[in-house]
């Protein structure tokens, strides 16, 4: 009998949080068929890289299959030479690209950011992949202006370029629009963004959390099933909650207050450093454009993601993260316990407070 032929998602910043996760459900997932198996090219700068190493021991441990439907693809976005061989090698074999791009920093100049996605766009166009999957983020108004954060402004004119320009030539994208990670909550930099959100937001304002686990899972079940969401959006997020929600949610489930800095180091953030402020202004405008319909297709494409799968409000979330971090010191196992703790975006404060490294 032939060996099946593989169905193959080139995964950006499969090291990362959300490309990782986008792998591990990628193979979780049935075989499309039974002459076809998922194969994940995980791309990454550097494959002997410690990130991209444990990338693959958990790939061995989630496929079941000695990681033998995921390979580390090595290429720079960057570099575009190096991205096209991957394409080339690939070919028609190349089923779905997940495109998710790095962090610059805040406030930093979004360049990087909109090569980078151009790049694999255009070459998703030009090698027909059939599914496209961009990872942008909820938009904080219905127009971009020169208020808008950098970094919110150039996902925005990255959804415009696949969608007005190469969609009409045959890119078949699909925009995955995640709320805020509850990830930023936790690791060296959590007690300081809780602060900063549960301090800084209108008592009644509202963020719209996701966990990137749940990212990867609605990813993987848009490239499963990749029809019913060609040329759609898709808001990923596990409901709009208050600061004070999420912090009630984490004392339920852990028995115990969120770690937060105290009050008035948050204060002293908010007023020395504008890129903070900043963040605090885009949360209260997306919660005012949600709340006045400005948005207006926002349930929808939050309906479209329930669609795809459940996911874990903020409790849950937390409450499995204690849950796996006690076996996980029970097993002696205290630094897988701190592989799923890092701090934001991978990032130092340093960097998220200027954008540079
Ligand atoms: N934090 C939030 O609440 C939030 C909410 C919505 C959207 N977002 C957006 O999410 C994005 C970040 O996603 P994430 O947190 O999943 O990323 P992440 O964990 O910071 O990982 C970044 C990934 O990018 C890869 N990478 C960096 N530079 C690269 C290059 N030149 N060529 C190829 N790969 C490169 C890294 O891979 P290697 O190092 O292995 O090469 C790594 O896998 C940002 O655009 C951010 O704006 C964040």
């Amino acid at each position: 009998m032939a060996s099946p032929s593989k169905r193959i998602v080139l995964v950006a910043g499969a090291t990362g949080k959300q490309g990782r996760a986008t792998a591990r459900h990628l193979l979780r997932l049935p075989q499309p068929s039974a002459s076809e198996e998922w194969t994940v090219w995980a791309l990454t700068r550097n494959a002997g890289s410690t990130a991209a190493l444990s990338l693959l021991r958990e790939a061995e441990d989630t496929g079941g299959g000695a990681g033998s439907h995921i390979e580390l693809v090595e290429g720079d976005l960057d570099e575009p030479d190096s991205i096209r061989a991957i394409f080339d090698r690939g070919g028609a074999g190349i089923y779905g690209v997940f495109a998710v791009f790095a962090f610059q920093g805040l406030g930093a100049k979004p360049d990087k950011e909109r090569g980078q996605a151009k790049l694999l766009a255009n070459l998703s166009l030009e090698f027909r992949v059939p599914a496209f999957v961009y990872s942008s983020t909820v938009p904080t108004s219905s127009n971009i202006d020169d208020t808008t954060e950098p970094g919110h402004k150039v996902k925005r004119e990255i959804e415009d370029y696949c969608q007005t320009e190469l969609g009409p030539q045959g890119l078949n994208w699909t925009f995955l629009r995640p709320g805020i990670f509850m990830e930023n909550f936790e690791g060296g930099l959590g007690p300081i963004t809780t602060a900063i959100f549960h301090h800084g937001l209108k008592k009644d304002t509202t963020i719209l959390p996701i966990a990137s686990d749940d990212i990867g899972k609605l990813a993987a079940g848009i490239f499963a099933n990749h029809a019913q969401y060609l040329h759609k959006t898709l808001v990923a997020t596990s409901g709009a909650a208050t600061m004070q929600e999420v912090v009630d949610g984490y004392r339920r489930a852990t028995g115990k207050a969120m770690p937060a800095v105290p009050a008035f180091a948050a204060a002293v953030l908010l007023y020395l450093n504008a890129g903070v402020r900043n963040i605090i202004q885009q949360v209260e405008r997306n919660h005012e454009a949600r709340a006045s319909g400005e948005l207006a297709t926002f349930e929808v494409e939050v309906a479209l993601a329930r669609s795809v799968c459940e996911v874990q409000d903020f409790e849950q979330w937390t409450r499995g993260k204690a849950e796996a971090a006690a076996a996980a010191v029970t097993k002696g196992l205290a630094a897988d316990a701190a592989e799923g703790n890092r701090s934001w975006n991978n990032v130092s404060l340093f960097k998220v407070l200027t954008g540079r490294a």
